[in-house]
């Protein structure tokens, strides 16, 4: 029997569906469960085939026994060393490199010292940055956020340079990144399983979380559902990612990727809605039932993106998008 594990934390619909959805289709010798972990011993094999992970991003003991559980051949959706070490800044910078158009942005030094620093730990940095360079470049209304963030965490919208200093000083210790606000017609969240399944949702992000995704949406024009998919589907190749979603901001009819970062994506029930929920269930459940048949013990079964596959084998990696058809 091979077994597909899910880790989750404090969600509640998404698991149970999960592993009802697998156990439900009734394939040979597959069976899914809830993770159990005890005791974790350096480089021995967990009883996983696959593991999906909801929660490695808030547990670091739980992003630990994931790698352990990988070099053995679990294949861990989402790959946690890519996840460890991908951010939004970067995520941004390869986008320009694949032609996916994005807002421009900029990363900063935080506000503050890191523990353990001092003014001697930044003699490479010049002082004062050229603000009136930055602000030039990025322009007002800007977002401010994490470039390691989620969940609308010290998310700000400034209009000024003013507000921009006073928001900077309240965020730390935290590595930050200033970006051109896209200001939208419409908005769209897609989830990405596997790589190439695409579904693209309607969002509203100026309603109250339970009310963002739009539920008995309008159709999307084709030409731009076409531009959509492919440009998810490009990311998350490049990126490496299993399970993600990416968010648009649509201005004069192009798409802007804002957010695609999101390894544990929201997939509650009481926020997607039902038909939503229902597809990335099923579309979760087929894939790790896909991973778990491909299984093999003792390789790497993990997923790596084009981008680090490129320097592994030391080709240059490539700038067009990959999936052209
Ligand atoms: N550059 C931008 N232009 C327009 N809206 C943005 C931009 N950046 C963020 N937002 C808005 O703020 C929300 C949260 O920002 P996001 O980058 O998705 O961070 P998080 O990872 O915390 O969800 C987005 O869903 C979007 O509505
Ligand atoms: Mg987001």
């Amino acid at each position: 029997m091979k077994k597909i594990g899910i880790l989750f934390g404090q969600e509640n619909t998404f698991p149970p569906a999960f592993v009802e959805s697998v156990n439900s289709k009734k394939e040979s010798d597959i069976a899914a469960e809830y993770v159990r972990i005890n005791k974790v011993i350096q480089s021995e094999p967990v009883d996983y085939a696959v593991i999906i992970d909801r929660i490695s991003q808030d547990v670091p003991f739980y992003r630990g026994y994931l790698k352990n559980a990988a070099i053995s051949g679990t294949a861990v959706i989402n790959n946690p060393f890519w996840w460890s070490a991908d951010e939004k800044f970067f995520n941004n910078a390869l986008a320009v490199k694949l032609s996916v158009p994005v807002p421009k942005t900029i990363l900063l030094p935080s506000n503050q010292h890191p523990p353990d620093t001092n003014e001697r730990s930044f003699r490479n940095l010049e002082y004062p940055l050229d603000w009136e360079g930055i602000f030039n470049y990025i322009g007002f209304p800007a977002f401010f956020k994490p470039f390691a963030g989620g969940g609308w965490k010290n998310v700000y919208k400034l209009n000024t340079p003013e507000e921009f200093f006073k928001a900077y000083h309240e965020t730390g210790t935290l590595v930050m990144m200033l970006q051109e606000a896209i200001e939208f017609d419409e908005y769209f969240r897609c989830y990405c399983i596997d790589q190439k399944n695409v579904r693209i949702m309607r969002y509203d992000p100026k309603q109250p979380h339970h009310l963002r995704y739009v539920q008995n949406p309008l159709p999307i024009e084709t030409k731009l559902f076409k531009t959509i998919e492919e440009n998810v589907i490009t990311l998350n190749k490049a990126l490496g990612y299993d399970f993600n979603t990416v968010e648009f901001a649509l201005r004069n009819g192009i798409p802007y990727a804002i957010d695609f970062c999101n390894p544990a994506p929201d997939a509650d029930l009481h926020s997607v809605g039902q038909e939503n929920f229902e597809w990335v269930v099923d579309t979760s459940a087929n894939m790790a039932i896909r991973k778990t048949k491909d299984y093999k013990p003792n390789i790497n079964n993990l997923t790596w993106g084009d981008f680090v596959r490129s320097f592994v084998s030391n080709k240059n990696f490539p700038t067009k998008k990959t999936n052209a058809k």
